[in-house]
Protein backbone atom coordinates (compact mmCIF):
# COMPACT_ATOMS: atom_id res chain seq x y z
CA UNK A 1 0.00 0.00 0.00
CA UNK A 2 1.99 3.06 -0.83
CA UNK A 3 -0.24 6.00 0.72
CA UNK A 4 -0.27 6.35 4.32
CA UNK A 5 -3.99 7.31 6.24
CA UNK A 6 -2.08 11.03 6.98
CA UNK A 7 -1.81 11.82 3.48
CA UNK A 8 -5.43 11.85 3.20
CA UNK A 9 -7.47 14.85 3.46
CA UNK A 10 -10.61 13.49 1.95
CA UNK A 11 -12.37 10.16 1.59
CA UNK A 12 -15.64 8.92 -0.97
CA UNK A 13 -16.68 5.79 -1.12
CA UNK A 14 -19.39 3.49 -3.31
CA UNK A 15 -21.48 1.16 -2.35
CA UNK A 16 -23.85 -1.52 -4.50
CA UNK A 17 -26.02 -3.99 -2.96
CA UNK A 18 -23.25 -5.94 -2.26
CA UNK A 19 -22.40 -4.55 0.94
CA UNK A 20 -26.08 -4.89 2.16
CA UNK A 21 -25.73 -9.27 1.02
CA UNK A 22 -24.23 -10.31 4.45
CA UNK A 23 -27.46 -8.82 5.97
CA UNK A 24 -30.02 -10.82 3.76
CA UNK A 25 -30.77 -7.78 1.62
CA UNK A 26 -30.89 -9.55 -2.19
CA UNK A 27 -28.13 -8.27 -4.98
CA UNK A 28 -29.83 -7.71 -8.54
CA UNK A 29 -27.26 -9.28 -10.39
CA UNK A 30 -25.38 -12.30 -8.71
CA UNK A 31 -26.74 -15.20 -7.96
CA UNK A 32 -30.67 -15.29 -6.63
CA UNK A 33 -30.37 -11.93 -7.47
CA UNK A 34 -33.26 -9.69 -7.88
CA UNK A 35 -33.27 -9.36 -11.59
CA UNK A 36 -32.86 -13.20 -11.96
CA UNK A 37 -36.33 -13.29 -10.81
CA UNK A 38 -38.02 -10.28 -11.59
CA UNK A 39 -38.06 -8.41 -15.14
CA UNK A 40 -36.75 -4.64 -14.42
CA UNK A 41 -38.96 -3.47 -17.04
CA UNK A 42 -42.22 -5.23 -15.11
CA UNK A 43 -41.33 -3.38 -12.30
CA UNK A 44 -38.75 -0.71 -12.24
CA UNK A 45 -39.62 1.84 -14.97
CA UNK A 46 -42.02 4.61 -15.30
CA UNK A 47 -43.89 2.95 -17.78
CA UNK A 48 -44.61 -0.37 -16.05
CA UNK A 49 -45.85 1.90 -12.93
CA UNK A 50 -48.10 3.59 -15.22
CA UNK A 51 -48.95 -0.01 -16.81
CA UNK A 52 -49.76 -1.96 -13.31
CA UNK A 53 -49.42 0.02 -10.44
CA UNK A 54 -50.74 -1.95 -7.70
CA UNK A 55 -48.64 -4.97 -8.95
CA UNK A 56 -45.09 -2.41 -8.73
CA UNK A 57 -46.81 -1.44 -5.23
CA UNK A 58 -46.97 -5.40 -4.24
CA UNK A 59 -43.24 -5.80 -5.15
CA UNK A 60 -42.27 -2.84 -2.99
CA UNK A 61 -44.26 -4.09 -0.13
CA UNK A 62 -42.13 -7.61 -0.50
CA UNK A 63 -38.96 -6.01 -0.35
CA UNK A 64 -39.85 -3.61 2.29
CA UNK A 65 -41.14 -6.47 4.11
CA UNK A 66 -37.46 -8.13 3.58
CA UNK A 67 -35.02 -5.39 4.38
CA UNK A 68 -37.26 -4.18 7.58
CA UNK A 69 -36.00 -7.86 9.29
CA UNK A 70 -32.39 -6.57 7.96
CA UNK A 71 -29.66 -4.96 10.42
CA UNK A 72 -26.23 -3.21 9.11
CA UNK A 73 -23.35 -5.65 9.26
CA UNK A 74 -19.80 -5.00 10.37
CA UNK A 75 -19.42 -3.56 6.69
CA UNK A 76 -21.89 -0.82 7.57
CA UNK A 77 -20.61 -0.01 10.57
CA UNK A 78 -16.61 0.58 9.84
CA UNK A 79 -17.95 3.08 7.21
CA UNK A 80 -19.31 4.48 10.05
CA UNK A 81 -16.72 4.34 12.35
CA UNK A 82 -14.32 5.61 9.36
CA UNK A 83 -16.43 8.61 8.73
CA UNK A 84 -15.53 10.07 12.00
CA UNK A 85 -11.88 9.97 11.14
CA UNK A 86 -11.80 12.90 8.59
CA UNK A 87 -14.18 15.85 7.88
CA UNK A 88 -14.64 15.48 4.51
CA UNK A 89 -15.86 11.85 4.27
CA UNK A 90 -18.90 11.34 1.86
CA UNK A 91 -20.80 7.72 1.53
CA UNK A 92 -22.67 7.69 -1.90
CA UNK A 93 -24.96 4.48 -2.02
CA UNK A 94 -26.68 3.21 -5.16
CA UNK A 95 -28.77 1.26 -2.48
CA UNK A 96 -32.44 1.84 -1.39
CA UNK A 97 -32.41 -0.18 1.80
CA UNK A 98 -31.09 2.86 4.30
CA UNK A 99 -28.92 0.32 5.90
CA UNK A 100 -25.77 3.00 6.01
CA UNK A 101 -28.28 5.87 8.03
CA UNK A 102 -29.51 2.54 10.17
CA UNK A 103 -25.62 2.05 11.05
CA UNK A 104 -25.72 5.89 12.24
CA UNK A 105 -23.54 6.92 8.82
CA UNK A 106 -24.35 10.98 8.65
CA UNK A 107 -23.29 11.78 5.23
CA UNK A 108 -24.93 9.34 3.10
CA UNK A 109 -25.60 10.31 -0.58
CA UNK A 110 -28.78 8.09 -1.51
CA UNK A 111 -28.08 8.19 -5.33
CA UNK A 112 -30.96 5.53 -6.35
CA UNK A 113 -33.29 7.43 -3.17
CA UNK A 114 -34.75 5.19 -0.80
CA UNK A 115 -37.69 2.67 -0.68
CA UNK A 116 -38.68 3.79 3.04
CA UNK A 117 -39.51 6.98 1.62
CA UNK A 118 -42.80 7.82 -0.95
CA UNK A 119 -43.48 10.81 -3.47
CA UNK A 120 -46.66 12.13 -4.67
CA UNK A 121 -47.05 11.26 -8.33
CA UNK A 122 -49.25 14.88 -8.59
CA UNK A 123 -48.68 18.25 -8.60
CA UNK A 124 -47.51 18.99 -4.62
CA UNK A 125 -44.76 17.13 -4.98
CA UNK A 126 -44.75 15.98 -1.25
CA UNK A 127 -41.88 12.76 -0.14
CA UNK A 128 -42.39 11.26 3.05
CA UNK A 129 -40.76 8.79 5.34
CA UNK A 130 -43.44 5.54 5.29
CA UNK A 131 -42.14 2.39 7.86
CA UNK A 132 -44.91 0.66 7.74
CA UNK A 133 -44.49 -3.32 7.20
CA UNK A 134 -46.77 -4.16 5.47
CA UNK A 135 -48.52 -1.30 3.81
CA UNK A 136 -51.68 -0.57 5.16
CA UNK A 137 -52.98 0.66 1.20
CA UNK A 138 -51.88 -0.91 -1.51
CA UNK A 139 -51.46 1.09 -3.40
CA UNK A 140 -50.75 4.16 -1.22
CA UNK A 141 -51.92 7.51 -1.80
CA UNK A 142 -50.54 10.77 -1.14
CA UNK A 143 -51.38 12.14 2.40
CA UNK A 144 -52.04 15.49 1.09
CA UNK A 145 -53.82 15.43 -1.93
CA UNK A 146 -55.25 11.64 -2.34
CA UNK A 147 -53.04 10.88 -5.14
CA UNK A 148 -51.42 8.06 -6.19
CA UNK A 149 -47.88 7.61 -4.41
CA UNK A 150 -44.92 6.08 -5.70
CA UNK A 151 -41.52 4.94 -4.02
CA UNK A 152 -39.24 8.02 -4.08
CA UNK A 153 -36.51 5.62 -5.97
CA UNK A 154 -34.80 6.08 -9.27
CA UNK A 155 -36.65 3.87 -11.66
CA UNK A 156 -34.65 2.67 -14.90
CA UNK A 157 -34.61 5.07 -17.75
CA UNK A 158 -35.17 8.17 -14.75
CA UNK A 159 -32.24 10.49 -14.14
CA UNK A 160 -30.91 10.41 -10.69
CA UNK A 161 -31.62 13.44 -8.18
CA UNK A 162 -29.60 16.30 -9.22
CA UNK A 163 -28.14 17.57 -6.14
CA UNK A 164 -27.43 13.91 -5.48
CA UNK A 165 -25.30 13.10 -8.36
CA UNK A 166 -22.97 16.65 -8.33
CA UNK A 167 -22.28 16.00 -4.74
CA UNK A 168 -21.06 12.16 -5.58
CA UNK A 169 -19.28 13.58 -8.54
CA UNK A 170 -17.66 16.77 -6.47
CA UNK A 171 -16.61 14.15 -3.44
CA UNK A 172 -14.56 11.46 -6.47
CA UNK A 173 -13.20 14.80 -7.96
CA UNK A 174 -11.40 15.61 -4.73
CA UNK A 175 -11.13 12.61 -2.10
CA UNK A 176 -7.27 11.01 -2.18
CA UNK A 177 -8.91 7.88 -1.27
CA UNK A 178 -12.29 6.05 -2.86
CA UNK A 179 -13.37 2.85 -1.43
CA UNK A 180 -15.79 0.95 -4.14
CA UNK A 181 -18.06 -1.73 -1.93
CA UNK A 182 -20.02 -4.16 -3.13
CA UNK A 183 -21.11 -2.83 -6.65
CA UNK A 184 -20.90 -4.86 -10.01
CA UNK A 185 -20.06 -1.45 -11.38
CA UNK A 186 -22.58 -1.78 -14.31
CA UNK A 187 -25.12 0.80 -14.01
CA UNK A 188 -24.25 4.22 -14.89
CA UNK A 189 -23.64 7.36 -13.85
CA UNK A 190 -22.92 5.65 -10.84
CA UNK A 191 -20.08 3.34 -12.21
CA UNK A 192 -18.36 6.34 -13.36
CA UNK A 193 -17.52 7.94 -9.83
CA UNK A 194 -14.47 5.50 -9.09
CA UNK A 195 -13.12 6.50 -12.83
CA UNK A 196 -13.76 10.29 -11.94
CA UNK A 197 -11.08 9.42 -8.77
CA UNK A 198 -8.95 7.37 -10.69
CA UNK A 199 -8.52 10.67 -12.96
CA UNK A 200 -8.08 13.09 -10.06
CA UNK A 201 -5.33 10.60 -8.77
CA UNK A 202 -6.92 9.35 -5.69
CA UNK A 203 -6.19 5.73 -4.34
CA UNK A 204 -8.81 3.30 -5.22
CA UNK A 205 -9.59 -0.32 -3.41
CA UNK A 206 -11.97 -2.27 -4.66
CA UNK A 207 -13.90 -4.76 -2.58
CA UNK A 208 -16.02 -7.74 -4.08
CA UNK A 209 -15.67 -11.40 -4.01
CA UNK A 210 -16.05 -10.78 -8.22
CA UNK A 211 -14.11 -9.29 -10.48
CA UNK A 212 -16.02 -6.36 -11.99
CA UNK A 213 -15.21 -4.02 -15.16
CA UNK A 214 -13.25 -1.72 -12.49
CA UNK A 215 -11.10 -4.40 -10.84
CA UNK A 216 -8.00 -4.32 -13.47
CA UNK A 217 -7.71 -0.27 -12.93
CA UNK A 218 -7.79 0.24 -8.96
CA UNK A 219 -5.15 0.07 -6.94
CA UNK A 220 -5.85 -2.43 -4.32
CA UNK A 221 -8.75 -5.51 -4.79
CA UNK A 222 -10.15 -6.93 -1.73
CA UNK A 223 -11.89 -10.27 -3.30
CA UNK A 224 -13.98 -11.33 -0.18
CA UNK A 225 -17.12 -10.41 1.55
CA UNK A 226 -17.41 -6.74 2.66
CA UNK A 227 -18.21 -7.98 6.40
CA UNK A 228 -15.07 -9.59 6.23
CA UNK A 229 -12.73 -7.63 3.78
CA UNK A 230 -13.48 -4.29 5.17
CA UNK A 231 -13.42 -4.06 9.13
CA UNK A 232 -9.98 -6.02 8.85
CA UNK A 233 -8.59 -3.62 5.75
CA UNK A 234 -9.45 -0.53 8.08
CA UNK A 235 -7.73 -2.17 11.26
CA UNK A 236 -4.66 -2.32 8.71
CA UNK A 237 -4.73 0.81 7.49
CA UNK A 238 -5.01 2.24 10.91
CA UNK A 239 -2.32 0.34 12.61
CA UNK A 240 -0.33 1.08 10.24
CA UNK A 241 -1.04 4.83 10.12
CA UNK A 242 -0.55 5.15 13.97
CA UNK A 243 3.32 3.11 13.53
N1 LIG B 1 -19.51 -8.28 -0.25
C1 LIG B 1 -19.10 -7.47 -1.28
N2 LIG B 1 -19.60 -7.57 -2.54
C2 LIG B 1 -20.53 -8.52 -2.77
C3 LIG B 1 -21.00 -9.39 -1.75
C4 LIG B 1 -20.44 -9.23 -0.45
N3 LIG B 1 -20.83 -10.01 0.57
N4 LIG B 1 -21.93 -10.23 -2.30
C5 LIG B 1 -22.04 -9.88 -3.62
N5 LIG B 1 -21.19 -8.87 -3.90
C6 LIG B 1 -20.99 -8.18 -5.16
C7 LIG B 1 -21.29 -9.02 -6.41
O1 LIG B 1 -20.15 -9.74 -6.81
C8 LIG B 1 -21.68 -7.95 -7.43
O2 LIG B 1 -20.53 -7.50 -8.13
O3 LIG B 1 -21.90 -7.10 -5.21
C9 LIG B 1 -22.19 -6.78 -6.56
C10 LIG B 1 -23.69 -6.53 -6.67
O4 LIG B 1 -23.94 -6.10 -7.96
P1 LIG B 1 -25.44 -5.77 -8.44
O5 LIG B 1 -26.35 -6.84 -8.00
O6 LIG B 1 -25.35 -5.45 -9.89
O7 LIG B 1 -25.79 -4.46 -7.60
P2 LIG B 1 -25.36 -2.94 -7.83
O8 LIG B 1 -24.01 -2.82 -8.41
O9 LIG B 1 -25.62 -2.24 -6.57
O10 LIG B 1 -26.46 -2.47 -8.92
C11 LIG B 1 -26.49 -1.14 -9.30
O11 LIG B 1 -28.54 -1.49 -10.52
O12 LIG B 1 -30.46 -2.68 -10.51
C12 LIG B 1 -29.94 -1.42 -10.36
O13 LIG B 1 -30.75 0.42 -9.11
C13 LIG B 1 -30.22 -0.87 -8.97
O14 LIG B 1 -28.72 0.29 -7.46
C14 LIG B 1 -28.84 -0.81 -8.33
C15 LIG B 1 -27.92 -0.69 -9.52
Amino acid sequence: MDMSISEVRSVAVLTGAGVSAESGVPTFRGPGGLWHNHRPEDLATPHAFHRDPRLVWEWYDWRRGLIGACQPNAAHHTLTAMESHWDDFVLVTQNVDGLHRLAGSRTVVELHGNLWRMRCTRGCHRAWEDRSVPLTDIPPRCPECGALARPDVVWFGESLPEEALLAALAAARRCQLMLVVGTSALVQPAASLPLAALQSGAYVVEINPQPTPLSDRVHEALREPAAVALPRWWRNWTAEGNR
